[in-house]
């Protein structure tokens, strides 16, 4: 345990070059030149001032994905801060918040574009007392980069503003295929994020696995063993165990194929290797076993509001060209339009359908959620166990129940966090009185 303290930090949003490639640097856009941004590490109860100093061309904002921050504090598109301009967040994290969140712009029509050119990191909130403190972490962000034959950042084509935009590199920390020396103690607890702006994660470590002990907001009650994959999609993070066993060989990472339900002509896809790891140094045979409890997560209590929210596509002409819409409830975003309105405080039950025929994940900021049900095509599916999350995946035909409380007046976001369809509308408003 230790006291609150107070975090202080400077994020430089500006170009920078990147040498990844053999060929010559890559054009990015950086939080303090590094790829991905800093990771920050903060304690719960902490206070925290962050200085976003804009030195781009463009307006951005930080947006705390995932953390409950009041709405003046956290990004909004509203809230941009302009070129050559600086602007200081200030929050305080509540004890209770602990988990492994992310930072990334937000403003009006641009996050999707300011994040595939580099501009996401890292924010680990540390419990006081944390159940699985003495296991060794590592901290994978994994972030996929599409670069053109020249090998610099271009910018979207139309199918990236339908499908999403795919890379052809999934970055772990900002390097390509890195190999992993597992600890000699053989046992390691990984954070994973998922800062893709639109790929889709099924993860797999063959010969493993996986045991999940947190999503989103931070710890599950208790760890889920034996998961043989993991589907981790955009917006997304959770927390594994990853047990070395008797193994000692060189193991990959992999996200295997999964089918989101693109559009157009798809390419046919493929596994693709993430990262190595190297079980040649683990010299423990004998691992203790797991806590088999690791945190309480409370009901929110008896729900006083329903809301719903179905998303969308429809398709149109516009000069001859198949324009794809992305809604929410039937229209696009509209900075100046509240779409729904709720009570600080109040638990609310929200009924997400997806309509569209594409999966879609669904991120509501400030505040994480629990989900409560779940229904593909008419068919109830398993909800095994509590846990916080603050992005929950729908597959075309899906509905998901999630009870959820926000803590503070003001403006919050709903949205797709597939960024391209963010950018193309599928985003409401949500007014906290
Ligand atoms: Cu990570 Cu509104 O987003
Ligand atoms: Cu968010
Ligand atoms: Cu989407």
């Amino acid at each position: 345990s230790r006291q609150a303290g107070l975090f202080k930090a400077t994020l430089i949003a500006a170009p920078a070059r990147v040498p990844l490639l053999s060929t010559g640097p890559t054009e990015f856009w950086a939080y303090n030149g590094s790829l991905p941004g800093p990771l920050i590490e903060v304690t719960e109860g902490d206070n925290v001032e962050i200085t976003l100093v804009n030195q781009l061309t463009q307006p951005t904002t930080i947006h705390w994905h995932g953390l409950p921050v009041p709405p003046g504090q956290d990004g909004n598109p509203h809230d941009a801060v302009a070129p050559g301009q600086s602007h200081t967040y200030r929050f305080t994290l509540p004890v209770g918040c602990a988990g492994s969140y992310w930072y990334h712009p937000h403003p009006h029509l641009l996050a999707a574009e300011q994040v595939y050119r580099g501009m996401a990191g890292g924010f680990i909130v540390r419990a006081r007392q944390d159940p699985l403190a003495q296991i060794p972490e590592r901290s994978l962000i994994l972030s996929d980069l599409k670069l053109d034959a020249r090998g610099q950042i271009a910018p979207n084509d139309s199918d990236d503003w339908m499908n999403g935009r795919e890379g052809q590199f999934v970055l772990t920390n900002g390097q390509n295929r890195p190999v992993l020396r597992f600890s000699p103690q053989g046992r390691e607890r990984w954070r994973v994020w998922n800062a893709n702006s639109a790929r889709y994660l099924r993860l797999q470590l063959p010969g493993s696995t996986l045991t999940l002990v947190g999503t989103d907001g931070g710890l599950l009650e208790k760890p889920q063993a034996g998961l043989e994959e993991y589907l981790l999609a955009p917006g997304q993070r959770a927390e594994f165990i990853v047990d070395a066993g008797q193994r000692r060989d060189l193991a990959k990472l992999v996200s295997a194929v999964y089918d989101r339900g693109k559009m157009g002509d798809v390419a046919p896809e493929h596994p693709i290797a993430i990262l190595s790891v190297d079980f040649s140094a683990v010299s423990a045979s004998a691992l203790p076993p797991l806590p088999d409890k690791l945190v309480v997560i409370p009901d929110l209590g008896k729900p006083v509001a329903h809301k719903r929210v179905v998303f969308s596509e429809s398709m149109s002409m516009r000069n001859g060209q198949h324009e794809m819409k992305f809604l929410v409830n039937g229209r696009q975003y509209d900075m100046n339009r509240i779409d729904l309105k709720s009570r600080a405080g109040d638990v609310e039950v929200w009924e997400i359908a997806n309509q569209a025929d594409m999966d879609h994940p669904f991120h509501l900021h400030g505040t994480q959620f629990q989900v409560l049900s779940r229904e593909l095509d008419g068919e109830a599916i398993a909800v095994p166990y509590k846990a916080w999350h603050d992005t929950v995946n729908l597959k075309s035909g899906e509905t998901v129940r999630i009870k959820t409380v926000q803590h503070w007046p003001g403006i919050r976001m709903f949205h797709c966090h597939i960024l391209e369809h963010e950018a193309a509308g599928m985003m409401g408003q949500l007014k906290v009185i």
